[in-house]
Parts: structure tokens; C-alpha cells; sequence
């Protein structure tokens, strides 16, 4: 597929994926989607990326919401698939093997907001505004934000922003764990890239089970999320990573591990 929307970097084992509208400040049209979705699916493939990096590009912004000019004409059936198309690409990202970073270069408004949160790991620039615009345009979060803010920030200050359509700095964003660090702009990607790497050099296959047993935690009981654990648990005993990083520890020395 050739992509007009967005852009796939690679750097050893990362993938960096960028979202190239910045004239529309990156709105996520259905082909945006589309893109992005066949892209993440190439990657979920690629046994050699071990981490993936999201941004968009340009000055001001990671994604200013779904794109509201297409939207404007739907009819609710069409409006229906438009809400479906986004949460496949938000599950997708969910569910991806590979860790994926969201970089929030700038705006991260409704459905940038939603794209973020369907990362595993959210830094921000100094400059990164977070909101859930659409009520104020007479819709609402329709890419999974009523569902995700909530589990990530609690329902009161979810309620808050998804009601209010109030919009918060990095710094806000920061105190209510809506983003882990955050950075200048100019050293946002560098430390997405640096944190990219660390996870890459760290097991593979128990880093993509880690992922695997918090996202599918999120939705269980304690006693079921432990019964999962336990499974990947054992699994990682299979792999010759396990038996080659513990013998490393033991040794005091260190190992490269394989993904096997
Ligand atoms: N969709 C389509 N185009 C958008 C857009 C969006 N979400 N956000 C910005 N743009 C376009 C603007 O129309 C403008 O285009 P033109 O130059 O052709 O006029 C260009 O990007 C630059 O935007 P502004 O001139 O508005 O830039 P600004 O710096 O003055 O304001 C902003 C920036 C505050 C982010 C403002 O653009 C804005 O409020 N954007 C909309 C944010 C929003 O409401 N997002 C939610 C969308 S709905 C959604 O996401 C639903 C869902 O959950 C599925």
C-alpha cells in the first residue's frame, strides 16, 4: 500500500510512525485511518520491530480529532462505521504485540486524545493540549473515549473532560496520569526513541506477553488477571531468552537477547 497520509521510519528495531496532515493538523480522515490501521498491521508482522513510536508532524500537533469536515455530512449508519473504523485502529494499537509509544507533539484533541490513549505509554512536549472537544460540536468521543478516559484517569475527572470539553496542558495532563513524562519539544522524539530502544533490548517475547497480561488485565477480575499471568508466566520458561537472561544474571554478565 502506498501511504499519502502517513509516514513508517525505521530505526534498529523500532518502527516510528508519523501521521502526515499537518495542514488539517493531522485529523484523522477515514483514509488516515485506513493507513494507519494497514501500517500497524505490518508491524504486528514484523518479528523484528520490537517497539513502535506514534507522533504526528509538524509544530502544533499530534492529532486535532477526527477529521471534522468529513464528518459533518455522515448519516448516522455512515457516522456508525466512522465510530467502528476508529476502534478497530484503537484495538489494533491495543492489542498490537509490540509496545507502542504515543510522542503528543502539540493538540491530542477527541479522537488524538483517543489515539493516545490507545497507546501503552504517553509522553508528551511542554506545548501538548489534551481534550475531548466533541460535545461541543453536538457528538461525542466516538473512538473509544468514553470508555478508555475513564479506566485511565477515573470517572469524576473523565466526566469533567468529556462534559466540559475543557482543555488541559501537558502539565495537568501529567498530575491526573493522562501522560507519563514530559519533555521540550525539540527532545520529545529523541527521548521516545531512547525509551523505545531501552524496551527493545529487553526479551522480546516477555515484553510482548507483559503488554499482552496488563491490557487484557484492564478487563478482568484480580483472580482471572492472575490466572493469565500465571499462563505467560510459564510461557516465558519456554523460550531460550529465559534461560539465557537468568544464567546472564548468574554470571554477572549480560546477554543479547533473540526473541526465541
Ligand atoms: N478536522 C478537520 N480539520 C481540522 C481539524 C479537525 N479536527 N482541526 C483542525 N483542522 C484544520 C482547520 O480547519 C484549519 O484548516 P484551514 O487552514 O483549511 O482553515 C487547519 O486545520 C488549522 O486549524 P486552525 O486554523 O483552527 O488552527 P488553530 O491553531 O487556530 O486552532 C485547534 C487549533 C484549537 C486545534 C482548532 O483547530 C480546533 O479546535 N480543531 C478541532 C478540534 C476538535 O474539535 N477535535 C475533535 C474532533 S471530533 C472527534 O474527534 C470525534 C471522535 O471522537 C471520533
Amino acid at each position: 500500500m502506498t501511504y499519502e497520509n502517513i509516514l513508517i521510519d525505521y530505526q534498529d528495531q523500532i518502527a516510528i510512525i508519523t501521521i502526515n496532515r499537518p495542514k488539517a493538523l493531522n485529523a484523522l480522515n477515514s483514509a488516515t485511518i485506513q493507513e494507519l490501521t494497514h501500517g500497524f498491521h505490518e508491524l504486528a508482522a514484523d518479528s523484528n520491530i520490537r517497539a513502535v513510536i506514534l507522533t504526528g508532524s509538524g509544530e502544533k500537533s499530534f492529532v486535532a480529532g477526527a477529521d471534522i469536515a468529513e464528518m459533518s455530512e455522515k448519516s448516522p449508519i455512515e457516522a456508525r462505521h466512522f465510530s467502528q473504523l476508529g476502534h478497530k485502529l484503537m484495538n489494533l494499537i491495543e492489542t498490537l504485540p509490540q509496545p507502542v509509544i504515543a510522542a503528543v507533539n502539540g493538540f491530542a484533541l477527541g479522537g488524538g486524545l483517543e489515539l493516545a490513549m490507545a497507546c501503552d505509554i504517553r509522553l508528551a512536549s511542554t506545548n501538548a493540549k489534551f481534550g475531548q472537544p466533541e460535545v461541543g460540536l453536538g457528538i461525542l468521543a466516538g473512538f473509544g473515549g468514553t470508555q478508555r478516559l475513564p479506566r485511565l484517569v477515573g470517572s469524576g475527572r473523565a466526566s469533567e473532560l468529556l462534559l466540559t470539553t475543557d482543555i488541559i496542558n501537558a502539565e495537568e495532563a501529567f498530575r491526573m496520569g493522562l501522560v507519563n513524562r514530559i519533555y521540550p519539544k525539540e527532545e520529545l522524539l529523541g527521548q521516545a526513541i531512547d525509551m523505545a530502544k531501552k524496551i527493545s533490548s529487553k526479551a522480546p517475547i516477555a515484553v510482548q506477553l507483559t503488554k499482552s497480561a496488563i491490557v487484557k488485565g484492564e478487563n478482568l477480575d484480580l483472580l482471572s488477571g492472575q490466572a493469565y499471568e500465571a499462563e505467560v508466566f510459564a510461557q516465558t520458561f519456554s523460550t531460550e531468552d529465559q534461560k539465557n537472561g537468568c544464567k546472564a544474571f548468574l554470571a554477572k554478565t549480560t546477554t543479547d537477547y533473540q526473541g526465541r
